[in-house]
């Protein structure tokens, strides 16, 4: 039998542009799926490999999210049957990497989509649904229980925590899963026209982050809930990791006792079309931190080192989060083109061009 192949989007080097190239497509082994994919999304993880390298060797395959219907599956497959309707997050190598028509991956990286979402709707969830549970038990050491008891109200319901940009994916959700968890106080910034959207998912206030006074309105916030008490706001979740858009700010904010989980890269400097982009992996030295505030670096590849959410995040947690109205959908851009290597393209220009509270999704199929 001949070896089968499929169409995928490469990249080839650094600020290059993306080819087309035909790539084996892997017989499903033990508890893997074999997904036969239909949409996807670009992600500022994509314009990070793309433009600044960062964290691999090309030729490599980018995108996470895949969204798509199960083909094969392993012989240790219990979740899944083929013709399964299927999302999930899935990003090693060349064979789980989601701008392709097939992938190959582990089933529990899954879920069968919930009835009454479009197969782009639920394009907008995983990456950063997964991100925010990781960013919360591992980085904050906050309490994630599923499921959650009736009558539950975390430990720290009553102290604030910032959001710092919200209106990105990251921080929409963040904002979605921590209310619903229990927490009382969610502080967030972003531009005025999403204020009312994010208040209306959770946030009690919504300051603009380009606004000079935005330290000080953040920390007046802070003590109308928490009076004197230090430090003001005792846990941040920089969404955005940019040293001048971000850091800085957020580095006034914080004091002894602050916890600052940053998604990383830290970004020193933008991607854009005329720009290479510079990045660090090191919270320490990002910002002028106050003695005794503890900067943390998300890493969300590391998620599934906790068993708990290998076994239940992507696959249980994930889908009913979705189907119980708990997480929204995220507004999105249908990126257009004839061929996959337009839409990826466009998609990716759209990244370094900027995007504001909208995720960018494309079909996966070749033409
Ligand atoms: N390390 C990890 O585990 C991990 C995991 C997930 C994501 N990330 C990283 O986290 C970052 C966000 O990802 P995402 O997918 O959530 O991004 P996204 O949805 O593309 O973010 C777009 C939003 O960013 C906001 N924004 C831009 N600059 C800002 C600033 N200086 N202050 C406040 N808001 C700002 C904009 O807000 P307005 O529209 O309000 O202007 C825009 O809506 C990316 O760098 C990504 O790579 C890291």
């Amino acid at each position: 039998m001949s070896a089968r192949t499929h169409s995928a989007l490469v990249l080839v080097g650094q600020r290059e542009p993306f080819e087309i190239h035909q790539r084996p497509t892997i017989t499903p082994e033990g508890s893997d799926i074999l997904i036969d994919s239909k949409f996807t999304a670009s992600t500022p993880l994509d314009l990070h490999r793309a433009d600044g390298g960062l964290l691999i060797e090309p030729p490599q395959v980018l995108g996470a999210v895949t969204v798509g219907v199960v083909e094969e599956i392993g012989p240790n497959v219990t979740l899944f049957k083929p013709g399964d309707r299927v999302f999930g997050w899935a990003h090693e190598g060349n064979v789980q990497a989601a701008h392709q028509e097939r992938i190959t991956a582990p089933d529990w990286k899954f879920a069968r989509i919930p009835n009454g979402f479009t197969m782009e709707e639920v394009a907008t969830i995983p990456e950063n649904f997964i991100t925010v549970f990781n960013t919360m038990a591992t980085d904050l050491g906050l309490p994630t229980p599923w499921p959650k008891p009736a009558d539950y109200v975390p430990p720290r319901a009553d102290e604030p925590i910032l959001i710092w940009g919200a209106a990105s994916s990251v921080g929409q959700q963040a904002i979605q899963v921590l209310k619903h968890y229990g927490y009382r106080h969610l502080i967030a910034t972003a531009s005025p026209s999403h204020h009312g959207y994010l208040k209306g998912l959770g946030a009690e206030e919504v300051f603009d982050y380009r606004d000079e006074k935005v330290v000080e309105a953040i920390l007046n916030a802070a003590a109308r809930v928490r009076g004197a008490q230090q430090p003001a706001i005792p846990m941040v979740i920089d969404c955005i990791g940019s040293q001048e858009g971000s850091l800085k700010a957020i580095a006034r904010v914080a004091d002894r006792g602050t916890t600052v989980a940053i998604m990383l890269p830290v970004i020193l400097k933008h991607a854009s079309n005329d720009q290479v982009p510079e990045y660090s992996m090191d919270v320490t030295t990002a910002a002028r931190w106050k003695e005794g505030v503890e900067p943390r670096g998300v890493r969300t590849h590391f998620v599934y080192r906790n068993e708990f959410f290998k076994e239940k995040l992507a696959t249980e947690i994930m889908p009913a989060f979705l189907s119980e109205g708990i997480v929204l959908p995220q507004r999105y851009r249908l990126v257009e083109g004839e061929t996959m290597l337009e839409r990826g393209t466009n998609a990716l220009n759209a990244l370094r061009d900027g995007i504001s509270r909208e995720k960018l999704v494309w079909r996966t199929s070749q033409q």
